[in-house]
């Protein structure tokens, strides 16, 4: 067996470093996704917020599929416009969704089969209304409900395809009682979303009215 070590640089895996037990955190965020809750963890630099999404994958695997995306790894072209990022945004969500031990579920292999075509085929027209119709069905046909996690939501906060991003979840979870939905939203950065306008020109504020104002 490897020995443990201590670890200050990047992320912190259980197996190989020391680590503070965050279980009690974990735990506690649990709780929050089982009453279905959509909320952000904003928290400085190295306060341990990727180590804990990748903690909560594991912990959560029994009851939950969670997709765990990092927007750091969305290169800035792909905040251009809402085609562009619609695309990108499936390709990495399919392949996060990959990740969980899925169960046999031909519905949701069509669901996702679905969401690639769509993403590929009518690539032109792909935008966010049909992305979140895709994720909807994928959401419907999954056996178990399905958690989604952004680490690094701010580094796409400047541009306006994520705000519309932000509106679209929102509009899910408003409608959540009567159409399928993510079980539960966490978007993890640096800066908390509710003041995403503070940082936004006066001239322009009425385009935004807080789309997250709800978590
Ligand atoms: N449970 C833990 N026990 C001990 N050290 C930890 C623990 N969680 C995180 N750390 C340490 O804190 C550092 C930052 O962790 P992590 O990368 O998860 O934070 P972060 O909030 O995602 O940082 P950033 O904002 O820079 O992405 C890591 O280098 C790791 O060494
Ligand atoms: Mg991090």
């Amino acid at each position: 067996m490897m020995r443990k070590t201590f670890n200050t640089t990047a992320v912190c895996i259980p197996g190989e470093h020391y680590m503070v037990d965050i279980s009690g955190r974990l735990q506690k965020i649990k709780e929050m996704i089982a009453a279905k809750k959509y909320f952000t963890i904003n928290r400085a630099r190295q306060y341990g917020k990727t180590t804990t999404l990748q903690a909560l994958f594991g912990y959560l695997q029994s009851e939950y599929y969670t997709v765990l995306l990092d927007f750091q790894t969305f290169d800035a072209s792909k905040f251009k416009d809402g085609n562009i990022f619609s695309i990108a945004f499936a390709g990495s969500f399919l392949h996060a969704l990959k990740r969980n031990r899925l169960s046999e579920n031909t519905a949701l292999e069509k669901a996702c089969a679905d969401l690639k075509n769509a993403a590929v085929i009518s690539n032109s027209i792909f935008s966010l209304k049909e992305l979140f119709e895709c994720l909807r069905d994928i959401c419907a046909a999954s056996d178990k409900p399905i958690v989604l996690m952004i680490d690094e939501v701010d580094s796409a906060s400047n541009n306006q395809v994520f705000l519309d991003f932000l509106a679209q979840l929102r509009a899910q979870y408003i409608e959540r009682a009567w159409q399928p939905a993510f079980q539960s939203v966490i978007l993890a950065g640096v800066y908390d979303i509710k003041n995403l306008k503070q940082k936004l020109r006066a001239d322009e504020e009425h385009k935004y009215n807080s789309p997250w104002n709800i978590a």
